[in-house]
């Protein structure tokens, strides 16, 4: 029997899906019986991280997964992922807004090209993300049945913290985007929720060079004294890892969160409550 927090029959589109914490939420939805598609720049190693995902049997046979190429800043490629996303799978129910950058440098010395680069890969994507997932899933839509979009925020979206101005600017943005969003598509009746998700440190390449920018900026001698700030400033005095963050994406894709929508969920071991 299909419980609430299921997956089964629901289509998801993941955006960064090559790695990190894109590529954990792909694994968890699909072992919760989504149909995924994984999508990142680097399409070759989507491959072959469904490869691996299906002979280490950390997926079952039975579960659907493909992959396509999608660079998030780039109208068009939006338009044909959410196309092969449709033709492939016969819908779309879910969004994971999840690829992202990471600038780091204190805000004196950031560039302006790094700091609009950030803003384009981090917030043109949830926009152009939010646009044509929500124009399949609406009522009259290819996909009709509305649905969920789950966009990639982080601490930084939330507080300040050194050297991450550019990068919590850009995350502050997608908080927003998703609040405006969803209660747009709530009032006009178009059935999709829209949630931010908001991560502590997660150890993935993108968390190491956060430790490296506190080096870097001078707030830490070492990467391991950068280490050690990090979990001064988490409660919970751990790192988190990317299925912490895909246990909420499963959640906000499932039928559970059916009553969540324009809310932002931290995820990041008591860090922004300390
Ligand atoms: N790791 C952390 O500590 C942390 C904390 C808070 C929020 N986040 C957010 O979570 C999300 C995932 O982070 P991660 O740690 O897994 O990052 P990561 O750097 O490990 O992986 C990011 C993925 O996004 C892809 N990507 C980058 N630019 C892209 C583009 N233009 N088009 C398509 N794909 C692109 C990369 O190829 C890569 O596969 C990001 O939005 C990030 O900002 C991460």
């Amino acid at each position: 029997m299909a419980t609430l927090c299921s997956l089964e029959g629901k289509v998801v589109l993941i955006t960064g899906a090559a790695t990190g914490i894109g590529l954990a939420c792909a694994r968890l939805l699909a072992q919760q019986g989504a149909a995924v598609m994984l999508s990142d720049l680097d399409e070759a190693q989507c491959r072959r991280q469904i490869e691996k995902l299906y002979t280490d049997n950390q997926i079952p046979e039975s579960a659907k997964m493909a992959a396509c190429a999608l660079d998030v800043t780039r109208e068009d490629q939006w338009q044909a992922a959410i196309e092969q996303t449709l033709r492939r799978f016969d819908g779309l129910d879910v969004l994971v807004n999840n690829a992202g950058i990471y600038v780091g440098g204190t805000l004196v010395e950031n560039a302006l090209e790094d700091v609009q680069r950030v803003q384009q890969v981090n917030v043109d994507s949830i926009f152009l993300g939010m646009k044509y997932a929500a124009r399949a899933m609406q009522p009259g839509g290819p996909a009709g049945k509305g649905g969920s979009i789950i966009n990639l925020s982080s601490v930084a979206g939330l507080v300040g913290v050194p050297g991450h101005s550019a990068y919590g600017a850009s995350k502050g943005a997608v908080r927003l985007y998703s609040k405006h969003a969803a209660v747009e598509f709530a009032r006009l009746g178009y059935n999709i929720r829209v949630n931010s998700v908001h991560p502590g440190l997660i150890a993935t390449a993108m968390g190491d060079q956060a430790f490296q920018d506190f080096v870097d900026i001078g707030l830490a001698d070492t990467l391991e004294q950068a280490r050690a700030l990090v979990l001064q400033m988490t409660p919970m005095g751990r790192l988190g890892q990317p299925e912490d963050i895909a246990s909420m994406v499963s959640f906000l894709a499932s039928d559970a969160s059916a009553y969540c929508t324009g809310a932002e969920f931290n995820v990041d071991g008591g860090m922004s409550a300390a």
